[in-house]
């Protein structure tokens, strides 16, 4: 099975894909340093780095010389998602015809050479992912006018494609991670049509959920991924690093050490207690949308002791000869539980400033070898290198991780897909009638 892979990055959507049997003929990346990592594993994907828009007629005429006359199957692509607005769609439309004119991110607009090609290839599958956000994200089309992203795809593809957008929670498929994701289907092949029409979907049902119910099994909790993986400290740098590759946190100075030490599971460092007098009922931070819906921290949270008077070791600043209360969200200098799975993980997740990034037990962040536990990338055979030894920087492998989806979780959607494609699996509205023959 043919497949095209557009906005790849270090293609760690794509091991999901190739572990399904697709052979990724042509890959799309901007940026060289993600795409030099996806090159160096997978081999014989011709690669095109550069700008999409400048490079579809090339995409096209390459993806036709290496299917060689046959279909494509599948057409796969990972938009950037930095651009999608959580304004509702019917807020956005209406100002817009108003005569308003909202800011509307360029960057959403990359569905439109998206859509150029898969018109050209006529792909029997279109496989989208991005986030929940795209379903009312609103772009300007190549005439300028304002429309849905989701009704712009249905609208480029035609009717004889049929699909929907649906969004997908990926712990519900045994990934150790929550993370949300809207997964765009559209094919024109006649079994995945069947399909959708006899079942709506073409997501596969959840194989776990958070108790365990209903023949599911239970969602898989950091303390499942991070099984047997040695302990590391941040305190000191013998302590920090370990033999195995990647398994290293960055140090903490005495001061933030002292704060982090101080957390419990699940907690902010904003919220610890006084560890002279042991008073606990010192004031929790708290947050909460001011009347233009954007979310602040308080600035009542109380930096010293309201019992004994001693410094909280709360996260704090030097401010004109005195210490504050550092400026952050409840989620900042916070614990992961042990016993859920651990929230998206992101590009920061080496800094312990970041939101829910501390490890649930240990005084550090998670090593990036952790992460990719975390990320299911442990399931998989895939390297951090390039094909000219040059080093792939940790800002790097943050960026690959946090801008992609945990490749175990998209698996199970497009094994159900390539089982519908391929006649392996029939819907049960389907099988009612073959029985009662
Ligand atoms: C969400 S990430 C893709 C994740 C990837 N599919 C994976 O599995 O790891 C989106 C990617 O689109 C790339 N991108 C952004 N603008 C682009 C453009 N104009 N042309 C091509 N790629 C672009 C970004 O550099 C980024 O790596």
């Amino acid at each position: 099975m043919t497949a095209l892979s557009l906005f790849t990055s270090g293609g760690l959507g794509d091991l999901a894909l190739r572990q399904a049997g697709f052979d990724i003929l042509v890959s799309n990346e901007l940026l060289e340093d993600r795409h030099a990592v996806f090159v160096a594993n997978f081999p014989s994907t011709t690669a095109i780095t550069g700008d999409i828009w400048e490079n579809v007629q090339r995409l096209e005429r390459r993806t036709r010389e290496r299917l060689d006359g046959g279909d494509l199957v599948l057409f796969y692509a990972t938009p950037p998602c930095q651009g999608m607005s959580k304004n509702g769609r019917g807020k956005l439309l209406s100002a817009i015809r108003a005569g308003d004119k909202p800011a509307l991110d360029e960057r959403n607009r990359l569905i439109i050479p998206t859509m150029d090609l898969a018109c050209r290839l006529r792909p029997e599958i279109v496989l989208l992912e991005n986030v929940p956000e795209m379903a009312d994200t609103v772009i300007l089309d190549e005439a300028g006018h304002p429309i849905q992203i989701l009704e712009y795809i249905r609208d480029r593809l035609g009717p004889e494609y049929h699909g929907r957008a649906e969004i997908v929670e990926f712990a519900d498929y045994g990934v150790p991670q929550c993370r949300q994701r809207l997964i765009t289907v559209f094919s024109r092949h006649e079994r995945l049509v069947e399909w959708l029409q006899a079942c709506s979907t073409l997501i596969p049902p959840k194989t776990h959920s958070p108790d365990g119910r209903d023949g599911t099994a239970r969602w898989v909790t950091v303390r499942d991924a991070l099984d047997g993986v040695p302990p590391l400290d941040a305190g000191d740098a013998d302590s920090a690093r370990s033999e195995i590759p990647f398994h290293r946190v960055p140090l903490l100075d005495p001061l933030k050490y002292w704060w982090v030490q101080n957390t419990p599971q699940e907690r902010s460092a904003f919220d610890n207690q006084c560890v002279r007098c042991g008073f606990d009922q010192n004031q929790a931070h708290t947050a909460r949308r001011d009347a233009h819906g954007v979310n602040r921290a308080s600035h009542a949270t109380p930096l010293y002791c309201e019992k004994c008077g001693e410094m909280l070791p709360r996260p704090s600043v030097e401010r004109d000869g005195r210490r504050e209360l550092m400026r952050g969200y409840t989620s900042a200098y916070k614990r992961m539980s042990y016993d859920k799975p651990a929230s998206a993980l992101t590009r920061n997740l080496s800094y312990a400033c970041s939101d829910n990034k501390l490890h649930p037990e240990q005084n550090r962040v998670l090593s990036l070898y952790e992460a990719f536990r975390i990320h299911t990338l442990n399931r998989y055979s895939y390297q951090w290198r390039r094909n000219d030894r040059r080093r792939v920087s940790d800002k790097t492998v943050r960026e690959i991780l946090g801008e992609s989806i945990p490749p175990a979780g998209l698996q199970v959607i497009v094994d159900h897909l390539v089982s519908i494609y391929d006649g392996s699996v029939v819907p049960d509205e389907m099988l009612g009638p073959l029985f009662a023959r």
